[in-house]
């Protein structure tokens, strides 16, 4: 388990700087509203606060859960996936919404530790719950902004696998910059990814599933781990997302895409 770094003694540094004021903490135990604080430049985010309630439930899971399975993502450590997880493979996944997909994933496959990040507070109670329900031993939830993960606090060729579901589609041509599945991603991701880890994307959204084949296709780094190159048929150990389902009732197509990354 990770000792919480004093996210209090960060904000009052801050302060003192002249820049923005700290921002009360909803939850003193539990995760940071701005865990990498101005450790990191503002940059083009692929996520958007949303201000969804937090339920009595969601609380008391973040309540007392959080100081066992959770941390903030603050970009000021190292971390060390395998032992976080006693010697077990480590995949990622960057976005897990309300969590129901990954609690069920991380059940399915116990040998495999599950480090799942997202923003989102109450889905971040929302799945603490369900592990705890569910009893999971192989589940850790990181608050805050998966690039700096990827870039400052997770050691080269430290994972074994990646999971992004439905990423935020960002339609408007104007937002496209906010993707996360870009060169540049990809090529963060492949620094921490082992040779031969698996990249697993998936979205309902027909215009970035087409971006994502292209950039994946053309980055060096990855190879398609479908013969014929194109999109993968749903794997059976993929449970439908909440947002997938969302996706369907509209009558979205969904593509799956099953990348390998390859050693140079
Ligand atoms: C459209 S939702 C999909 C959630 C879930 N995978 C599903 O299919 O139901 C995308 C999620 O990714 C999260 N997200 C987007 N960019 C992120 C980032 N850079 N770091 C952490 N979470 C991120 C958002 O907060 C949101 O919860």
């Amino acid at each position: 388990m990770e000792a919480d770094p004093d996210p209090g003694a960060a904000a009052t540094a801050t302060a003192t700087a002249g820049r923005r004021p700290p921002r009360a903490r909803k939850f003193p135990e539990g995760p940071a509203p701005d865990p990498a604080g101005s450790h990191f430049e503002r940059r083009i985010r692929s996520f958007q606060p949303r201000r969804s309630r937090v339920t009595p439930g969601q609380a008391d899971a973040l309540r007392r859960l959080w100081p066992l399975w959770g941390f903030d993502i603050d970009g000021q450590r190292t971390l060390d996936p395998a032992a976080m997880f006693e010697g077990r493979p480590v995949v990622l996944e960057i976005g897990f919404g309300m969590g129901e997909a990954t609690a069920q994933m991380a059940a399915a496959d116990p040998d495999t530790g599950i480090l799942a990040v997202d923003v989102h507070t109450p889905g971040q109670g929302n799945l603490l719950g369900l592990a705890e329900r569910a009893g999971l031993r192989n589940l850790r939830v990181a608050n805050g902004d998966a690039i700096i993960l990827l870039r400052a606090m997770l050691p080269p060729a430290s994972l074994d696998g990646l999971r992004v579901f439905f990423p935020d589609p960002w339609p408007k041509k104007r937002h496209h910059k906010r993707r996360l599945i870009q060169p540049e991603f990809l090529s963060l991701a492949a620094g921490v990814l082992k040779p031969g880890a698996l990249l697993h994307c998936a979205t309902d959204w027909e215009p970035y599933a087409e971006q994502m084949l292209e950039v994946l296709t053309a980055h060096p780094d990855y190879a398609n781990t479908l013969p014929d190159g194109g999109y993968a048929p749903r794997p059976a150990f993929r449970p439908l997302t909440r947002f997938e389902g969302q996706g369907m009732d509209k009558g979205h197509r969904v593509h799956d895409l099953l990348f390998c990354r390859v050693e140079r």
